[in-house]
Order: C-alpha cells, then structure tokens, then sequence
C-alpha cells in the first residue's frame, strides 16, 4: 500500500490505543461490505438524510463514522464529525453548541486544517464574481442580496471575511467558535463586525435592528439562527462546487447519560428528528448509538412519565445495526496490521511471526466473550508485534 514511514508509525500509534487510524480508515476496514455499500448509497442519493450506526462498545462506530467522513470528502462533500460531549459544550439540545461544535470541525476535501478560517477562505476563494451570493459579502450589497442567506449572521461574518482583516477574522472565529460568550457582547459585534467596516461596504440598517431581529444571537426562538447557520454553511458549501455538508455525531447516547434534564433530553431527541425531518437541515448526518439506545431512551421516557412523547418516531429512525467482525475479518485486518507495522519500524515481520502465531491471537481474542473484542483483538497484535520487534532489535544489536 502506499504509506510511508511516519503515515505507518501515525497509524500502529492509534491502533495501539484502539483508535481508528485517521487517514487511513478505508485501508484498515474489514468486512462491513452490506453497511458501507448502503452509506454510500445514502452518500449518493438525494432523498436520505438521518441514520443511526448501531453497535455495540468497540464495535466500531467512529470506525464507520469515520471512514464515512474519508468516503463523503472523496465525493466532494464538506464534512463535520463532531463528539457529542455534554460535559465540554456539545450539547445535543443546544444547536448553538452544536452549530459551534460543526463550524470548529468542518473540513474541505483536499484542503489542509478545519475550522471555519479552512471553510471561510475557500468559500470566498471559490465564490464567482457573477454568483449572487458573491455580490452579497461584497461591496455592492443591497437588501435584494441579503435574502440569499438564511442567517443574518452568516452574512455578517462572511462578509467582515472578505476584508481579509487578520483581527477581524480571529473575532469571527471565536464568535462562530462559542456565540453563547456574545450573547451581552452584541454593541461590540455591531461595531466592529459592521460600523469600523464602513469604508469596504455600507449595511443601512439601523443600529436597534440588529438587536431587536436577535442578528448577532444563536440561541433565540428555539435557536432558530443555528438551524439557519447549518443551513448556510450547506449551501455555501454547494455553491462554492461542492455536494454539501455532511454531519457525523458520535456518541449520541451522551444525550441520556449525561444530560440532566429530561426536557433537555427531550429538546435533543426532537434536534435529532428535525434532522431526520430535512427541513431544518437538508443535509446529511450521521449518529452513532450503542444497541440499547432505544431501550434506554424508552425507560428514560416511561420513568419520567413523558407518556406524551412519540417513541415509535426514534424506533423508526433509520438504523444500521452492525454485527461483530468475524475470525476471519479480524484476522484479513491483522495482516493489515503486521504489513504496516514492517513500515513503521523498518523490519519484516512476517519473517519473524509465523501466520500461524497471529491466527492465535487473533482467534483467542475473538473468543473472548467481551463487547469491545475488536479493540481487543486490535491492541492484542500491535503489543505482540511491539514486543516482538524489541527482541528482533536486541538480538539485531546483539548481532554487531
Ligand atoms: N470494520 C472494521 N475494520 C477494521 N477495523 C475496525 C472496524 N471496525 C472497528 N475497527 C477497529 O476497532 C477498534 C474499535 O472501533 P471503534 O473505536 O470504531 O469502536 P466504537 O464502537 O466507536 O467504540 P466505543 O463504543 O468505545 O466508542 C478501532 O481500532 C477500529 O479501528
Ligand atoms: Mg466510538
């Protein structure tokens, strides 16, 4: 395969903690031929929107998430694979959070870094001059123009983008990157997102429309601009070339562990159902959930006397339920493994390891009866190699 040293050494690191190899996800996936030709259906098709990836500890759904991510960036979508994390302000009932949790991660095929500086600049590099959309973050904006994007505030920020302003962008960064810190800051975003900038172009609108239509704001009417803002950052995304935004959650069962109230649980549930919905958002997401997500939401409902909530709407999402790798996948993966590892340290494993000694281990790991056993498979022949090659080393000193 075409890897060279420090890509090799990059990809035994992750495999040796259990993680996916970043990057790399495609070359090191096994099996999974049914999943991974339905999601690139879904990729392909206009009418899916929501699916959940189902499985179970370690069974590899930010594996899938993520090569998802790799599969979408190769046809041209944007991506944004985001961990739902209600302990670090990624909360699935606050679509401000999530919106800055998208923006912070958004990456571009073919281009280096993520964040909204990687998706801002080629946006405004890709953008035609005849494109209305163009017109409108440029100087000749009139109101015909404004209707072109959803949220007030992404014209605001895109268009201070275009001044090419150094400070300008790190405020738009960091407002895009936590709004709820401007929620009492908005004179300031007034000021220097809209009236230091007079002299590259003129917004006439008064000063109390700004606050009175909640421009500057991600949180009002049911965080309405978030769902607006996801919207834009979509068709930005399609109108500058690209398929579209395509949105990964991992995690999403960290809704009813660790979101502490249940109309917060609710709120996150109905986020997840607009999404499926499309309207809100007409891109395409993606949610990875364990096996008991269901169950858990529905005794979480029932105990807390929310007879009222639909669940037959979360039983009939979309669902993709993955079985364990088998004997045979794990052990097609650990060759993977052995060839990557030669790379990465510079000797022949193969020489060393008989095929046999590897089947072993990978059997006798996928006979554990443990949930996670992949990621125990995993790190089970990356530390044989690791401890292998230390003798092959020792010896090889001890040989000069
Ligand atoms: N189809 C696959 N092919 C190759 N490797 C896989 C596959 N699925 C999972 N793995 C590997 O198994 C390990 C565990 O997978 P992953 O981290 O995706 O599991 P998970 O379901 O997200 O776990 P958790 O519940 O802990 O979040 C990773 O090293 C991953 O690369
Ligand atoms: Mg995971």
């Amino acid at each position: 395969m075409n890897i060279n040293k420090s890509q090799a050494l990059r990809c035994i690191e992750s495999l040796r903690k259990g993680i996916p190899p970043e990057g790399f996800i495609r070359y090191f996936t096994v099996g999974r031929k049914a999943e991974i030709g339905d999601l690139i259906f879904r990729l392909e098709s206009d009418n899916s929107t929501a699916l959940l990836l189902k499985a179970n500890y370690g069974s590899g759904k930010t594996h899938l998430l993520k090569f998802t991510k790799e599969e979408a960036s190769d046809r041209g979508y944007a991506v944004s694979y985001v961990v739902i994390d209600s302990n670090s302000e990624v909360r699935f009932n606050r679509m401000d959070q999530i919106f800055a949790a998208v923006c912070r991660n958004i990456e571009i095929p073919y281009e280096k870094g993520k964040g909204v500086r990687t998706f801002f600049d080629f946006i405004i590099n890709k953008l035609q001059k005849n494109q209305k959309l163009y017109r409108a973050i440029s100087s000749d904006w009139t109101w015909e123009f404004n209707e072109m994007f959803d949220s007030p505030a992404m014209l605001i920020g895109l268009r201070a983008w275009k001044t090419g302003i150094e400070e300008i962008k790190s405020l738009i960064e960091d407002w895009f990157y936590n709004p709820w810190n401007y929620y009492n800051r908005r004179k300031e975003l007034y000021k220097k997102l809209v009236v230091d900038l007079y002299k590259y172009f003129r917004d006439t609108r008064p000063e109390y429309i700004f606050y009175n239509e909640a421009i500057f704001s991600f949180n009002t009417k049911g965080h309405e601009q978030s769902w607006a803002a996801l919207r834009d950052l979509n068709k930005l995304a399609i109108e500058s070339g690209l398929r579209g935004l395509i949105l990964l959650f991992d995690e999403y069962e960290d809704v009813i562990s660790n979101l502490r109230r249940i109309n917060y649980q609710e709120a996150a549930f109905w986020n997840l159902f607009k999404i499926y919905r499309g309207k809100d958002f007409s891109g395409k997401a993606f949610f990875a959930v364990t096996p008991d997500f269901y169950e858990k939401c529905k005794n979480l409902l029932i105990s807390k006397q929310r007879s009222e909530f639909d669940l037959n709407m979360l039983k009939k999402l979309p669902t993709h339920e993955m079985t364990p790798l088998g004997p045979d996948e794990l052990e097609e993966l650990a060759l993977k493994i052995l060839e990557v590892h030669g790379i990465a340290y510079g000797w022949e494993p193969d020489c060393i390891m008989k095929a046999k000694q590897l089947s072993f281990i990978v059997r006798n790991a996928a006979s554990k009866p443990i949930p996670d056993r992949v990621r125990y498979a995993i790190t089970s022949i990356v530390k044989c190699l690791d401890n292998l090659y230390e003798d092959w080393e020792e010896n090889a000193s001890g040989a000069n």
